[in-house]
C-alpha cells in the first residue's frame, strides 16, 4: 500500500462508516449520497489492498486491516483537532470551538448555562451532543469531544472528573396514587408498584436498578421508554411509577401533572461531573466552558414529597 495515494476526504468517509457501522447512516450524517460513499470506501479499499469491511447477514464489520485503519484515521483526527486548537490558542479563547457531549438528564440544565456563555463569548463555535450514559462512555472511549458531562464516571477509563452539580433522583407517581402521603414507604413495597424504566444504557435506570437491588426487592417492569420526556408522559398517563433525575421533573411536579413520593433512601444522591481522558490537552474554549460551569453550578431541586389527598 502507498500510504501517499491515501486523501483525507476518503479517510473521513471511512471512519464515519466505521463509527455508524453503516453506510447508510455515514452517508446521511455526512450528508453525502450513499452512491458517492460506496466509491470512495471502494477506491480506499483498492489504495489498501485488502477489504475494509465484511457483511454478515445484513450488518457491516470492520476486517483487520479495518480495524488497523480505522485507529491511523482516529490518530490523524486527534492530530489535525489538536492542531486547530493550537492555532485557536494562538487566537485566543473567542475563535475556539468547543464539543460537548451531555447527559439526557443535564439537558435540562446545561443548555441553559451554555446559552451564558455563547452570549459570553459570541466567537466560540459550539456544537453538543446528547445521550444516555452509555453512548456518552463510548464517545470518551473515542475521544470524539472536549467535555463529557457524566454521572458516575466510567472505571475502566482513565479521566479526569470534577464533580459539578448534584443530580438527585426521586421516585414519581401520577396524581392521586394510592401511596401519596404515606411515609417513608420501604422500597420493598415500591418495587410492587409497575415501573416504568428508562432503556438499558440508561445511567438512571441503572442507579434506580443497583438500588433496588440492594434493598432484596426485583422490580416489575411495566414499560421500557427511551428517553426521560416519554418516561414522564407515560406515569402521568397512569401507567406506573418511574425514578427520575428531579432536574428533569420539577416543571411537572410544580404544575400538579406528576407527584413526588416518600420512599426510605430516597432521594439518591448522584453528583453530575465534567469528565475528559486523562492527558487531554484542553482548548482555550473547553477551559473557560469548564470554568463557567464550575461558577454558575444550578442547584438540585429535590422535591417534597406530596401531601396525600
Ligand atoms: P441517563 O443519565 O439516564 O440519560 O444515562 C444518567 C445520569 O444522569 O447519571
Amino acid at each position: 500500500m502507498n500510504p501517499r495515494h491515501l486523501t483525507l476526504h476518503q479517510l473521513r468517509i471511512f471512519l464515519a462508516v466505521a463509527q455508524h457501522g453503516s453506510f447508510a447512516r455515514a452517508a446521511e450524517a455526512l450528508h453525502l449520497a450513499p452512491p458517492t460513499l460506496s466509491l470512495q470506501v471502494k477506491q480506499l479499499a483498492q489504495t489498501v489492498g485488502q477489504p475494509l469491511f465484511e457483511q454478515i447477514g445484513k450488518r457491516i464489520y470492520l476486517t483487520a486491516a479495518g480495524h488497523a485503519l480505522a485507529d491511523a484515521c482516529r490518530d490523524i483526527e486527534d492530530r489535525l483537532q489538536r492542531l486547530g486548537e493550537d492555532m485557536a490558542a494562538l487566537q485566543g479563547v473567542e475563535r475556539g470551538r468547543l464539543r460537548l457531549a451531555i447527559l439526557t438528564t443535564a439537558k435540562y440544565v446545561v443548555p441553559k448555562l451554555l446559552g451564558g456563555f455563547c452570549a459570553a463569548h459570541p466567537g466560540i463555535e459550539v456544537a453538543m451532543v446528547v445521550g444516555n450514559r452509555e453512548t456518552l462512555v463510548q464517545r470518551l472511549a473515542q475521544n470524539q469531544d472536549d467535555l463529557y458531562v457524566l454521572g458516575q464516571p466510567p472505571e475502566h477509563l482513565d479521566v479526569v472528573c470534577e464533580a459539578f452539580a448534584d443530580n438527585p433522583l426521586v421516585p414519581i407517581a401520577p396524581p392521586g396514587h394510592p401511596l401519596t402521603g404515606v411515609r417513608a414507604i420501604p422500597p420493598q413495597r415500591l418495587a410492587q408498584e409497575p415501573f416504568i424504566l428508562r432503556e438499558p444504557g440508561s445511567g438512571t435506570r441503572l442507579t434506580t436498578e443497583r438500588f433496588f437491588a440492594a434493598h432484596g426487592a426485583r422490580l416489575r417492569t411495566r414499560l421500557e421508554v427511551g428517553s426521560n420526556e416519554a418516561v414522564k408522559q407515560t406515569v402521568a398517563g397512569g401507567l406506573g411509577v418511574a425514578v427520575l433525575s428531579a432536574h428533569t421533573v420539577a416543571a411537572e411536579l410544580a404544575l400538579g401533572d406528576l407527584i413526588a413520593l416518600d420512599v426510605a433512601g430516597f432521594p439518591l444522591l448522584r453528583r453530575w461531573q465534567i469528565v475528559y481522558p486523562h492527558g487531554k490537552r484542553l482548548s482555550p474554549a473547553a477551559l473557560a466552558f469548564k470554568a463557567w460551569l464550575r461558577d454558575h453550578r444550578p442547584t438540585a431541586a429535590v422535591p417534597s414529597p406530596s401531601a396525600a389527598g
